[in-house]
């Protein structure tokens, strides 16, 4: 694992942008792992005035969505696939068709977990995949207690969750934020081929010692990523700021910087 300490989350989207946009020059047809919530906006903001300035294309690109909330339609406003569409694939020039969300209104959820699974295989798996962090440890929709080896799942959110996303959307009104989600498993995010996690805000401090020094734990789903061999954690100086070994990332980082990743 490496750890990218940077000054703060303006820094650490650039950096997660020009990672992205490297691995799209290097291989056109990226199959890319996309999050949603506030963490991945203002990198999505610079990919696409990325793609505007002509620096890059994701015509041939696929992509595969960590999580939808299970009861919203695509359109609503809230859902996955609207933040989606809005914050990302209407501004840049992705086939739309190639782009795939977790469906929030299957009928038999299992079955359409097993096809989304199939789906990222028959593409050939994800080259590259983007996460945020839940203050709990969650990455995707994987709470703590959850299987540190499951697939695609159906999955009951905490309240902790579930305030967290109250605050940021659903107009701060808890009610309305649904209680369960389908999500990718730690097992299906393990299998990606990089992973770039972002971690901004002080908010996310427990949850990055977890990642990056705390036990290998289902208590702490993202600890998972301690047996990932190319995973990039980037977090601004607030999220690092319990790291015990801080100082030593950073100098690291400054030796290495992204390239030796
Ligand atoms: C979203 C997702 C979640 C978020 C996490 C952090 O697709 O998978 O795990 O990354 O809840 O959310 P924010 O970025 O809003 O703090």
């Amino acid at each position: 694992m490496k750890v990218a300490i940077v000054k703060n989350a303006e820094e650490g989207s650039k950096l997660a942008a020009e990672i992205f946009i490297e691995q799209v020059k290097a291989k056109p047809a990226t199959v890319l792992g996309l999050a949603t919530g506030s963490t991945p906006v203002k990198m999505y903001k610079l990919l696409a005035e990325a793609y505007k300035a002509g620096e890059v294309s994701f015509k041939e690109c696929k992509s595969f969505n960590l999580d939808e909330y299970l009861g919203l339609a695509p359109e609503h406003d809230q859902s996955y696939h609207y933040f989606m569409k809005t914050q990302l694939f209407d501004h840049i020039d992705i086939d739309q068709a190639q782009t795939n969300v977790p469906d929030g209104l299957a009928t038999d959820i299992a079955a359409s977990c097993q096809a989304y699974e199939d789906a990222i295989t028959a593409a050939g798996g994800i080259d590259i995949q983007l996460l945020g962090i839940g203050s709990d440890g969650h990455i995707a929709f994987n709470e703590p207690g959850c299987s540190l080896a499951c697939r695609t799942h159906s999955q009951v959110l905490t309240q902790q969750t579930i305030e967290d996303n109250a605050r940021l959307f659903f107009g701060g009104k808890i009610e309305e934020v649904p209680t369960q989600a389908v999500t990718m498993g730690i097992g299906s995010i393990m299998d990606a081929k990089k992973v770039v996690l972002l971690a901004f805000g002080a908010g996310k401090q427990d949850a990055v010692v977890g990642l990056v020094e705390g036990p290998v734990t289902a208590m702490c789903p993202c600890s998972a990523l301690q047996y990932h061999n190319d995973c990039i954690v980037i977090c601004d100086e607030e999220a690092a700021g319990k790291l015990q070994q801080k100082e030593y990332y950073k100098y690291i980082f400054s030796q290495t910087g992204v390239s030796n990743i």
